[in-house]
């Protein structure tokens, strides 16, 4: 099979589209062929060696953490698929990624494909859904009446984040460049704060949660944001370097579960229409890498997908 091939840990350079062996699936695997499959931050981080400390990988790898297809073939104790279900769901890392013609996946982190969306809107959705998700229900449990904060609200995480806390009954503030304002008014933020023109922590006080998705300088900025007792949630960013300025809000690493009830849960409310999904640029498989440049400009606005097959 065709796959972008990972040899080594220098960024984009170390790339390379390859025929490689197809993966065999594991009794609890479903094998999937790829239609669609996004291309995370955390890919090109990893190609830069990032997660090498604790995941030593065998060259050449493949990236891809999730993406949609159709189920071609289902190990011996799987039950809940079969053969031609269009799905989409997570890889795990350690094995090999979904920028490839076929990847094996554990089922329990596979769903059905929601029903309104192409192979190429949902192959953008899992990664970035379930971040949101961890952030903004999980973790950050958002509720009515509350006031959340999304920092990094046009991007792909950031984007679904509004619209959950949104769908929850929250008021809701974005952080995001000035050629994204309008968009993430769009996707229903009450309050839309310029980054590049506005100091957020001037702009807004009293809020119940902030969902972090930049780390470092950023989360340390966010305290004054919050009441007492408010708490930020955040995902895999940059540590705070400072010390916390407050005793009185909670830090709270959110865990992203990749498990098929919590992508059930996405589904249904894609298919309600409480969460559109925005999918900011396509690629053509053969022009991977240039997705990955994308990516790794930190300016995405929704999600980078590559499309496998030339159809959707
Ligand atoms: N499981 C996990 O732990 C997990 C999962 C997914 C993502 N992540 C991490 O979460 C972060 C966001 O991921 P993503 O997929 O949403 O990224 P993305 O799609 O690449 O979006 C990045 C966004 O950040 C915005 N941005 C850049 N600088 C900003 C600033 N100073 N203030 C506010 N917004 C700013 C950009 O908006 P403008 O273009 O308007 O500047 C862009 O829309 C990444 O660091 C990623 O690695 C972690």
């Amino acid at each position: 099979m065709k796959a972008l091939t990972l040899n080594g840990y220098d960024g984009l350079a170390s790339l390379a589209l390859a025929d490689v062996p197809g993966p065999e699936p594991r009794p609890r695997d479903v094998l999937i062929e790829v239609h669609a499959a996004s291309v995370n931050p955390v890919d090109g981080k990893i190609s830069q060696g990032y997660a090498r400390s604790r995941m030593e990988l065998a060259f050449p790898h493949v990236l891809g953490r999730d993406g949609s297809g159709v189920v071609a073939e289902v190990g011996g104790e799987v039950t809940a698929f079969k053969p031609g279900d269009e799905v989409y769901g997570v890889a795990d890392q350690t094995r090999w990624g979904t920028h490839a013609q076929f990847v094996a996946v554990d089922a329990a982190h596979v769903a059905r494909k929601p029903q309104n969306l192409d192979h190429i809107a949902a192959g953008s959705l899992a990664v970035a859904a379930l971040s949101a998700f961890a952030g903004i229900v999980t973790t950050g449990q958002a509720a009515a009446g509350q006031k959340v904060l999304v920092h990094a609200g046009a991007g792909g995480v950031g984007s679904l984040a509004i619209q959950m806390a949104k769908h929850l009954g929250a008021f809701v503030a974005a952080t995001a460049g000035p050629s994204n304002l309008e968009f993430v008014r769009d996707l229903g933020a009450d309050v839309v704060i310029d980054y590049t023109t506005t100091d957020f922590a001037a702009a807004i006080k009293d809020y119940d949660l902030v969902f972090d998705l930049m780390g470092g300088d950023v989360r340390y900025r966010s305290f004054p944001v919050l009441k007492s007792g408010g708490v930020i949630s955040h995902i895999s960013v940059p540590p705070m370097t400072q010390a916390a300025p407050r005793s009185d809000v909670t830090v709270k690493p959110a865990p992203v579960s990749y498990e098929t009830r919590y992508l059930d849960q996405i589904s249904a409310w894609v298919e309600s229409g409480a969460v559109q999904v925005v999918v900011g640029a396509v690629f053509p498989f053969a022009d991977a890498i240039k997705a990955y440049e994308h990516v790794m400009t930190g300016h995405a606005r929704g999600k980078a997908v590559l499309d496998m097959v030339g159809k959707t």
